[in-house]
């Protein structure tokens, strides 16, 4: 399985319980290496571009509101299966279906707030990677 990179928020909900560490955690003993991070507080351009396609849902308002409510942790994550791996550790996008010691069962309380972000296919991670990180932000791990 080659080395891949995903896309991955640390939404404002788990900022503010203090949770950045206990992800960090999560996805460092899971294997996946942090290659980027930073600390943003988007702005409702910056989201709506990010979530641009799901702008006709009717969730979309509430969603963009939630994410510009306090900063978050923008991360690129690096290893083996990177996208699949990182979904498995988050768990089900509403934490009522979430497996049983994933992040979103662990630490989200609802599915408006549901403490983390990870792209969902290696095309989309690249275009996430590019929305928030320039290519000299990224650190290649060499062990
Ligand atoms: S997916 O994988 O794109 O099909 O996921 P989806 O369920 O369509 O959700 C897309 C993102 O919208 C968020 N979401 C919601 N926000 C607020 N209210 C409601 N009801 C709601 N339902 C879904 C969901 O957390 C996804 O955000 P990200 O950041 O991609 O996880």
């Amino acid at each position: 399985m080659a080395i891949e990179r995903t896309f991955s928020i640390v939404k404002p909900d788990a900022v503010a319980k203090n949770l950045i560490g206990a992800i960090y955690g999560r996805f460092e003993s899971a294997g996946l290496k942090i290659v980027a991070s930073k600390m943003v507080h988007l702005s409702r351009e910056q989201a709506e571009g990010f979530y641009a396609e799901h702008s006709e849902r009717p969730f979309f308002k509430a969603l963009v509101d939630f994410m510009t409510s306090g900063p978050v942790m923008v991360q690129v994550l690096e290893g083996e299966d990177a996208v699949r791996r990182n979904r498995e550790i988050m768990g089900a996008t509403n934490p009522a279906d979430a497996l049983a010691g994933t992040l979103r069962a662990d630490y989200a309380d609802s599915i408006d707030e549901n403490a983390v972000h990870g792209s969902d296919a290696p095309e989309s991670a690249a275009r996430e990677i590019a929305y928030f990180f320039s290519d000299e932000e990224v650190c290649p791990r060499t062990r």
